[in-house]
């Protein structure tokens, strides 16, 4: 049964077992995921305790390994703070760094980890971490329980949501208790929630490129596509400029904007969800009021690709910077980062729609092989594309890559038309039992395990997605 006194009850002793640590003035070493969510939880909690002058370092790092967890014991810090990583690891980090810990995050966990002190996850109080919570409002909660003026941090628990796609409620909307921290962001001025065309980069980008480069919904012939979008537009009669300038979507009136709907729907009417799809065109937008109109930040949902993009290129330290609040180089770097990072993922995704040998067909899923082609901190980002294209819908996918470690790394994602009942991080969880690690959420989910396993590894994909198919449900096995 949802819980969620429990939830603030033990947020309040997390928050006090890291004040504790702050006023000792231990050395605390914070490690994030490398996504929007993982940085952004890392964030909050670093600038929680940097408001208390506490000593800490952040590192953003992909999934962890066992090894990685006793490379870090030898590093020496007093205390360790996981964000958003180190799900389904708990006894290890018991076991090798003692009570030295804490992990908060939103990813489902078994019972016996449930039960482990050092741990605070939605999934402990019967809240929905894929849909309800992520990493970054469980940091949020944490932190306003260490100081109610923490307050303000709620607008980045808000990108960290959007970030996880959590904005799964009617138009788009984040609902449980990431309504909450919508209600605490617009109560401190961060916040203001509109309902408009939701293409990627509405207030900063002329509206062609703003089209092309909207991957949710996934626009056959226009996304990524500049050159296909202007033609379009123009030969549809919508005024792209205002004299020389090119003038953005946030500007156009109500009629420009049905205009461009209109002009769009052809393209999303080969689908069989093209209603669905047309749905996804309008929705709530997340504004972060005191950002620059000019930039990234001000959009909550930018503010997320922005960080994904600093994490997944091995910039997360220009992600942590910017969360905390530097405006000057951090944000320019941002700014060049993500734009390089759109370019190469937009490459990636042509090719592989390009290529039909990487696109290999199951039963019940689809596999897409990213060896030799994409970086293994790109997988989840290309998955997420990917899962939003109508001709990949109704089978679970999953992409793979070899790592640099010579791992194979695999990201899933539930498509549309999936069975409700399929859990793909209950299965990546199973999977990579055979000396790898996994786990996530019910829609998304993601691995790493040694190539001697892989067949091991598919074959419990196969099994249990076959049973799915035939009615049977998951637990944690
Ligand atoms: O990397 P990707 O975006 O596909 O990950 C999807 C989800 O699965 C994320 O929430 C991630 O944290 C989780 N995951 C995991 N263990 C892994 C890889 C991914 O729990 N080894």
């Amino acid at each position: 049964m949802v819980n969620v006194n429990e939830l603030l009850n033990r947020a309040k002793r997390i928050g006090e077992v890291i004040d504790q640590k702050v006023k000792e003035k231990k050395n605390i070493i914070i490690l994030g995921h490398l996504d929007a969510d993982g940085i952004a939880s890392a964030s909050i909690i670093a600038k929680a305790i940097l408001r208390k002058n506490g000593r800490f370092v952040v590192r953003i790092t992909n999934s962890l390994k066992l090894k990685t967890i006793y490379k870090l014991k030898e590093e020496d810090y007093d205390f360790y703070i996981f964000c958003e990583l180190g799900a389904g690891m708990g006894r290890q980090m018991k076991e090798i760094l003692d009570d030295k810990w804490v992990a908060i995050d939103h990813h489902q966990i078994s019972e016996d980890e449930k039960g482990i002190d050092n741990v605070i996850n939605s999934w402990q109080f019967a809240i929905d971490g894929t849909r309800e919570i992520s990493a970054a409002g469980m940091s949020y909660i944490v932190a306003s329980n260490m100081d109610k003026n923490n307050i303000d941090l709620s607008c980045l628990a808000i990108v960290g949501a959007l970030g996880d796609k959590q904005d799964q409620g009617e138009g788009r909307s984040l609902i449980g208790l990431n309504e909450i921290i919508v209600k605490d962001a617009m109560e401190s001025g961060c916040l203001r929630v509109t309902k408009d065309l939701m293409f990627y980069g509405r207030e900063t980008k002329p509206i062609h490129e703003a089209i092309a480069s909207t991957t949710t919904p996934f626009i056959p012939g226009l996304t990524g596509n500049r050159d296909s979008c202007l033609a379009t537009l123009t030969s549809a009669g919508i005024r792209l400029k205002e004299g020389a300038r090119w003038k953005t979507i946030a500007e156009l009136s109500e009629e420009e904007k049905g205009k461009i709907v209109e002009a769009i729907i052809p393209y999303l009417t080969l689908a069989p969800s093209a209603t669905d799809k047309v749905k996804e065109l309008i929705g709530n937008i997340y504004t972060l009021e005191k950002e620059d109109e000019h930039t990234s930040l001000r959009d909550g949902r930018e503010f997320a690709t922005l960080l994904n993009a600093c994490g997944r290129t091995g910039n997360g330290g220009v992600g942590v910077s910017i969360c905390l609040g530097d405006r000057d180089f951090a944000l320019q770097e941002g700014e060049r980062i993500l734009a390089e990072y759109k370019y190469t993922l937009n490459n990636y995704v042509q090719t592989i729609l390009g290529d039909e040998k990487r696109v290999v067909e199951g039963r019940w899923h689809l596999m897409i092989v990213g060896d030799g082609l994409i970086d293994e901190k790109m997988l989840g980002a290309i998955s997420s594309i990917l899962s939003g294209i109508t001709k990949f819908e109704g089978k679970a996918l999953f992409v793979r890559t070899i790592t640099n470690d010579n791992d194979i790394s695999f990201s899933a994602r539930k498509t549309k038309g999936c069975s409700p009942a399929l859990n793909l991080g209950l299965i990546m969880a199973e999977a990579s039992k055979f000396d790898g690690v996994g786990g996530g959420h019910d829609v998304a989910a993601g691995a790493r395990i040694p190539p001697q396993r892989l067949n091991d590894f598919l074959k419990v994909i196969e099994d249990r997605l076959r049973e799915v198919n035939e009615g049977k449900r998951f637990t944690f096995r």
